[in-house]
């Protein structure tokens, strides 16, 4: 066992922990983040896609040893409250998502790409969305949502 100190959505979580266990069974297991989805668990479906020190990563490929010291965001970090992220928002109208389960993965990735690119075109939102896999949506609709989002966080809504 190591011990290790995660930053989970602004939060200090100390625990022990096995070497082997992964980001995502430490945030679904030991912290009850069951937003983080699993999917493929080996990095190609996207499910799992958190933010660590800002930038998306899978979270079924990084050990929760390997975030210890670091900052994790998770889906449950995008709400405030009961007042959804521009992004939820804009999913919920749009109908970005049927079953949901690749959503939360492409909230994060999205939250990331719409602060470095907030005036984003249609094909560099399809470039971003290659990372993660939709077995529902035909992608349009998510590409809508995440164009009505960024219209919405630059206020031209
Ligand atoms: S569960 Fe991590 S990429 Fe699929
Ligand atoms: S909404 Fe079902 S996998 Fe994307």
């Amino acid at each position: 066992m190591i011990e290790i100190a995660v930053t989970v959505n602004g939060t200090v979580h100390e625990r022990m922990v096995e070497p082997r266990l992964l980001l995502s069974d430490f945030l679904r297991h030991e912290l009850s983040l069951y937003g983080t989805h699993v999917g493929c668990e080996h990095g190609v479906c996207g499910a799992c896609t958190v933010l660590l020190d800002g930038r998306p990563a899978r979270a079924c490929l990084t050990l929760a040893g390997q975030a210890g010291g670091h900052e994790v965001e998770t889906v449950e970090s995008l709400a405030d409250g009961a007042t959804l992220h521009p992004l939820q928002q804009a999913f919920h109208e749009q109908f970005g998502l049927q079953c949901g389960f690749c959503t939360p993965g492409i909230l994060m990735t999205a939250s990331f790409f719409l602060a470095q690119n907030p005036d984003p075109t249609e094909e560099e939102i399809r470039a971003e969305l290659s990372g993660h896999l939709c077995r529902c949506t035909g992608y349009a609709p998510i590409v809508d949502s995440i164009l009505a989002a960024a219209a919405a966080l630059q206020g031209r809504t």
